[in-house]
C-alpha cells in the first residue's frame, strides 16, 4: 500500500529519521526568479522543480485548477482573494511561526525542498497565515503552489496547489453575535439541502479548546467553521451530474478529529464520493499564538487548507496528477473557462518498466524521496510511478541493497524502448555520481 500524502499533522515514522545522502557537485548558487541564492549542505531543490516555479497553474484561464479556485472564491465572495505570493519562504515562517515543534518531521530535508538552510519552498499555504492576518484581513482565501518531496505515483506530485481560507472575529460579545448570525444563516441553507453530515463534538478532551479561549467562544467559532465548510462541500460536490447528491442519495460529509500544531480544536473533512471516503481538507480554530504574532490578539477565528488537485481529479475525472502539467492541446483544449466538465481520455500509451538494483555506500542511507527526485529530474513527466521492489541488508558485509522498479509512460505519445533505456542510463549514472551507489 502506498503511503497517502499526509497532512503536516502526522508524525511520520522511522524512514523520516534517516539521513539523506549528501549531494555531490552542487552549484554554489541557484538562480530562482532571476535572483542568485547561495547553496549549502541542506540544498536539495532540483532543476526540475526550479523550472516549474513560474508556471502558476492556478492562475491560467480555463485550467481546471484555475476554475476550481474561482469556484471556491465565488463561494466565499466577500472574502479577500490572494493568489500571487512567492513560494520562497523561511523555515521560520513555514514552521516556527505556526508553533511547529523543533523536531517535527515535516522540517526534514527528506520531506521538504530547501534552497539553503534559511530559505525553502512553502510546504503549505498556512505559511502565510501570520502575514495575511497582520495585514488586517479578517476573511481571506489564499491560493498557491506548495511543494513536498514525495514518492512517485498517479496521485502524488512534488508540486501541488492548496487554498487556505480563514475568518476571524472580535473575541467579545459583538464578535460572537456576528458568529451566531452567520451560523443561523448557514444552518438555514444547509437545512434545505440534501446533505448528510456525520459530526464529532466541537470540543472534546482529545480535541480541546485553547486554555486562553472562553470555551463558549471556541464552541461557536468551531461551529461556524463546520457550517461554513459543509456549505462549501455542498457547492463543490452537491451539484447534480457531478456524481454527488441525488434525490435518492444525499451528499455525505464526515468530520474527524485531527491534530495540527497551529489549530485547536482541529478537524479533517471527508466526502463520500463514488463509493469511497475522500479526505478533502484540514481545519481548526486558529492558535492564539498565531494571532498574537500577527498583532491581532483580540480576535478569535478559524482556518482551513484544502488541496486542489485531489478535488479537481474527482470533479473532472482526471486519472493522473501529471495531466495538470500537460501542455498537450488534447488536454488543454478540453476545458472551458469556469466550467467543470468530464475529462475525455485521449489515449493510454504503453508502460515501459525498468528495474535498477544497487548497493548503497557504507554509512549512506538513500531515502526513497532522494531516489524519486533523481528520477523526476532526469525523466520529468515521463515517469508514472516508482516502487521499491526490494530492500535488504547483506548479513556479512552489512551493506544495503535496494531495487526500484520505474514505470515510464508518456501521457501524450508512445515511448520507445530505446528512449526509456536512454533515460534509465542517465538515472543510473546520476545515482552513481550523486550517491556513490554500486550497481548490481
Ligand atoms: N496546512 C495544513 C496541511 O497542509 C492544513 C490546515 C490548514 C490545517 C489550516 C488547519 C488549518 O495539511
Amino acid at each position: 500500500m502506498r503511503r497517502p500524502r499526509l497532512p503536516l499533522s502526522f508524525p511520520r515514522t522511522s524512514i523520516r529519521r534517516q539521513i539523506s545522502a549528501v549531494v555531490n557537485g552542487r552549484p554554489k548558487f541557484l538562480e530562482i526568479f532571476g535572483e542568485q541564492y547561495p547553496t549549502d549542505s541542506i540544498t536539495n531543490i532540483t532543476p526540475a522543480i526550479i523550472a516549474k516555479l513560474p508556471l502558476r497553474l492556478h492562475t491560467r484561464p480555463s485550467h481546471p485548477l484555475d476554475t476550481l479556485r474561482t469556484l471556491v472564491e465565488s463561494h466565499y465572495s466577500d472574502f479577500a482573494h490572494l493568489s500571487s505570493l512567492s513560494p520562497l519562504v523561511s523555515p521560520f515562517k513555514n514552521f516556527d511561526e505556526l508553533s511547529f515543534p523543533q523536531d517535527h518531521p515535516g522540517r526534514a530535508a527528506t520531506d521538504s525542498y530547501y534552497v539553503n538552510k534559511d530559505l525553502m519552498l512553502r510546504t503549505h499555504t498556512s505559511a502565510h497565515e501570520v502575514e495575511v492576518f497582520r495585514r488586517g484581513e479578517d476573511k481571506w482565501l489564499l491560493t498557491a503552489d506548495v511543494y513536498r518531496r514525495d514518492e512517485i505515483d498517479g496521485s502524488h506530485y512534488p508540486i501541488f496547489h492548496q487554498m487556505e481560507g480563514a475568518r476571524i472575529f472580535s473575541a467579545d460579545a459583538s464578535g460572537m453575535k456576528e458568529v451566531e448570525e452567520d451560523n443561523e444563516r448557514l444552518r438555514h441553507r444547509l437545512g434545505q439541502a440534501n446533505i448528510l453530515i456525520e459530526d464529532v463534538p466541537h470540543i472534546s478532551p482529545s480535541n480541546p479548546n485553547q486554555p486562553t479561549h472562553d470555551p463558549l467562544y471556541s464552541e461557536l467559532v468551531a461551529q461556524n467553521l463546520k457550517l461554513s465548510l459543509n456549505s462549501l462541500m455542498l457547492t463543490l460536490f452537491g451539484g447534480p451530474g457531478i456524481g454527488g447528491a441525488t434525490a435518492a442519495a444525499p451528499l455525505r460529509v464526515r468530520w474527524i478529529e485531527a491534530y495540527f500544531p497551529f489549530t485547536s480544536p482541529s478537524f479533517e473533512v471527508e466526502v463520500f464520493f463514488r463509493g469511497k471516503w475522500l479526505e478533502i481538507l484540514g481545519s481548526g480554530v486558529v492558535r492564539q499564538a498565531t494571532l498574537d504574532t500577527a498583532n491581532v490578539p483580540n480576535k478569535i477565528g478559524w482556518a482551513f487548507g484544502l488541496g486542489l488537485e485531489r478535488i479537481a481529479m474527482i470533479l473532472y475525472s482526471i486519472p493522473d496528477i501529471r495531466l495538470f502539467w500537460s501542455t498537450d492541446e488534447r488536454f488543454l483544449s478540453q476545458f472551458t473557462d469556469k466550467e467543470i466538465t468530464t475529462f475525455q481520455p485521449y489515449s493510454k500509451y504503453p508502460s515501459c518498466f525498468k528495474d535498477v538494483s544497487f548497493w548503497t555506500p557504507q554509512n549512506v542511507t538513500l531515502h526513497e524521496n532522494d531516489f524519486c527526485d533523481v528520477v523526476r529530474d532526469v525523466a520529468g513527466d515521463l515517469v508514472e510511478d516508482v516502487k521499491k521492489a526490494n530492500d535488504f541488508v547483506h548479513p556479512k558485509t552489512n551493506r544495503t541493497s535496494l531495487c526500484f522498479r520505474i514505470n515510464y509512460r508518456s501521457m501524450d505519445r508512445s515511448l520507445s524502448n530505446e528512449e526509456a533505456n536512454e533515460i534509465q542510463l542517465q538515472v543510473v549514472s546520476r545515482l552513481q555520481e550523486q550517491f556513490g551507489v554500486e550497481i548490481r
